[in-house]
């Protein structure tokens, strides 16, 4: 059921100068930016299994660290070295999840039904993206149970503290809140 709930990973104003490895529900993702934007992808390279995130962007195209894959923009690899002959670009592709910016912050939702019904709220509602990020948040997990509610509200504690927010104030890690 959480895996179906956005969840905010990185700031949008990040510059990700390089991948980085967040841990979302126990599975582990890579966040990094494109010249077209930010992409989330599986923290796991098709090749074999190694950490995208020890990886570096290169001009459009992510670099695996290990034995140098190339993959563009949209996951799917361009280029295999040739000493990994005689496997094709079209073998491999990342797992890639969806990006979405709201309220100043970056959001994925390893099971997306539709992005569409992620809450928004008018800009007013929050002066800053923690506000307006718990704000979103508390909106969608209305429909969870209770103990649902408490996981998701620590999930998104955790992440917020990653992103130097300094987690949640305690009164709003109650899911009666
Ligand atoms: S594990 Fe990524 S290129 Fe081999």
């Amino acid at each position: 059921m959480l895996a179906r709930q956005w969840f905010p990973l990185v700031r949008a104003d990040d510059p990700l100068a390089k991948p980085r490895q967040v841990v979302l529900l126990n599975l582990r993702l890579a966040v990094y930016r494109m010249p077209d934007g930010m992409r989330i992808g599986r923290d796991m390279c098709p090749h074999r299994g190694l950490p995208l995130s020890s990886g570096r962007i290169e001009g459009e195209e992510l670099v695996c660290a290990y034995h140098g894959l190339r993959f563009g923009s949209d996951g799917q690899c361009r280029l295999v070295p040739e000493k990994l002959a005689p496997k094709t670009a079209d073998c491999f592709r990342i797992t890639a999840f969806p990006a979405v910016e709201r309220h100043g912050l970056i959001w994925t939702c390893l099971i997306p039904e539709d992005e569409t019904w992620m809450p928004s709220i008018p800009s007013s509602a929050g002066t800053s993206p923690l506000d307006g990020a718990i704000s979103i948040f508390k909106l969608s997990i209305e429909p969870l149970g209770d103990s649902q509610k408490e996981l998701a509200l620590n999930e998104l504690h955790r992440l917020l503290k990653e992103m130097a927010f300094g987690g949640m104030p305690n009164s709003l890690l109650s899911s009666e809140t």
